[in-house]
C-alpha cells in the first residue's frame, strides 16, 4: 500500500481557542504535528507573558500527553514594552502577532495605525531581541483588494527593520508573492484552503458560510499560483493551516464568523494535492523543513504516516463543520 512518512510536521498558524472549545480541537493538531504557532486572538487578547504562559499550560493539558510543542505568540497591543518583550524572550516566547484593528476575528484590540511611533518602537525592541513578527496583512478596503492594499506597510516594515523576521500570514493573493521574494527578511505562510479553494466555493452556488474566512478566498488564478508555490515547497513559505474553529451556529447565524476548521484533515488534504500534482516528494519540505529553517525550530522525533486509503469527511466534529465536509479524501492517517 502506498504510504507517506512525514517527520516532524509543523503548523505555523493555528487557532486553538480557549476552554471549553480548546479541549475539543487541540488533539487534532497535537496528534499530527510536532508543534504549532498558536495565535493570541483570544478575548481578552494574549498580550502579556503571564497570559501566554497560562494559555500554554491549558493547551498542554488539552493535548492529553501528546508530544506537542505549542509555540506561543503575544498579541501586539500598546501594553507590549521593552520589559515585556525581554521577559517573553527569557521564557521562550519568540513571536508577536500584529492585527490591524477590525481586520478579522478577535482583532478588536488590534493596532489602528501600524506605522505609529509607539508601534515602531515596539518593533525595534522586537528586532533587537530577535523576535519574529507575524502579521495579518489586510487593509480595511474592498475585500478582494485588502491584502494588496497592505503591501506598502510590509515594504515599510521590512526596510525599516532589516534584521526583523516578518511573516506575511496566510498569503492569499498571487500579487503578494513577488513582495515576499523581494525582501530577504520577509517570509510567508500558506493555508490548505487558499491553495485548494476559491471565492466560488463561498458564493458561487448557495452561500457557504463554512468557507468564509479572512483573508477571503480569491480567484481560481490566485489559488493556482499559490498552489504551485506550495507544491514546489518554495523556500520562503511554510505551511500554516489557519485552522480557525467556530461552532456551527456562529458560522450559520447572523454573526457569520470568519474562519475554516481544517486541523483534523490538514495533512490529508495536503497529501491529496501533492499526490494529484505528482509532487509528493516536496510535501516534507513544505510541512517541516521550511519551517525548521525559517523559524529555527528543532526536528522532533514525531513521525506521521499517511496511507492511500479513503477518508470520508464528517458533517461535524464536536459541533464544528470541518473543511471538505461531505467529501472524501484519498489519504488516511495510518
Ligand atoms: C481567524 C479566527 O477565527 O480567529 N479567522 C479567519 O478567518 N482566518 C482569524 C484570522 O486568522 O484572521
Ligand atoms: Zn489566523
Amino acid at each position: 500500500m502506498e504510504k507517506i512518512i512525514l517527520q516532524s510536521p509543523y503548523d505555523m498558524h493555528l487557532h486553538l481557542r480557549d476552554t471549553p472549545l480548546l479541549e475539543k480541537v487541540a488533539k487534532y493538531t497535537a496528534q499530527y504535528f510536532s508543534g504549532a504557532l498558536v495565535m493570541p486572538n483570544l478575548n481578552p487578547p494574549v498580550d502579556s507573558v503571564e497570559l501566554a504562559l497560562g494559555y500554554k499550560e491549558r493547551i498542554l493539558k488539552a493535548c492529553n500527553g501528546n508530544d506537542f510543542m505549542p509555540l506561543m505568540s503575544l498579541y501586539l497591543t500598546e501594553r507590549l514594552d521593552k520589559g515585556v518583550l525581554k521577559r517573553a524572550k527569557e521564557v521562550g516566547i519568540k513571536f508577536i502577532k500584529l492585527y490591524p484593528k477590525g481586520a478579522t476575528t478577535g482583532s478588536e484590540s488590534g493596532v489602528s495605525r501600524v506605522l505609529d511611533d509607539k508601534i515602531l518602537q515596539i518593533l525595534e525592541y522586537a528586532q533587537d531581541l530577535g523576535l519574529i513578527l507575524s502579521i495579518h496583512g489586510e487593509s480595511n478596503g474592498f475585500s478582494m483588494e485588502r491584502e494588496a492594499e497592505f503591501h506598502p506597510v510590509f515594504v515599510e516594515l521590512a526596510t525599516t527593520f532589516p534584521q526583523l523576521k516578518i511573516i506575511f500570514e496566510h498569503l492569499s493573493d498571487a500579487r503578494s508573492i513577488a513582495l515576499v521574494e523581494k525582501y530577504s527578511n520577509l517570509f510567508a505562510t500558506l493555508t490548505l484552503h487558499h491553495i485548494s479553494l476559491c471565492l466560488d466555493d463561498v458564493i458561487g452556488g448557495g452561500l457557504n458560510p463554512h468557507y468564509f474566512c479572512k483573508p477571503i478566498l480569491k480567484t481560481p488564478k490566485d489559488r493556482d499560483v499559490l498552489l504551485q508555490i506550495a507544491l514546489n515547497a518554495h523556500c520562503k513559505f511554510s505551511f500554516g493551516s489557519d485552522s480557525a474553529p467556530h461552532l456551527r451556529e456562529n458560522k450559520e447565524n447572523a454573526k457569520g464568523a470568519a474562519g475554516i476548521f481544517s486541523a483534523p484533515f490538514a495533512l490529508l488534504g495536503l497529501a491529496e494535492l501533492f499526490d494529484k500534482h505528482n509532487q509528493l516528494e516536496n510535501l516534507q519540505a513544505f510541512v517541516s523543513e521550511n519551517a525548521q529553517r525559517i523559524y529555527d525550530l528543532p526536528k522532533s522525533s514525531k513521525i506521521v504516516t499517511l496511507i492511500k486509503k479513503a477518508t470520508q469527511i464528517p458533517q461535524e466534529i464536536n459541533g464544528i463543520v470541518p473543511i471538505f465536509t461531505g467529501n472524501s479524501l484519498s489519504w488516511s492517517y495510518a
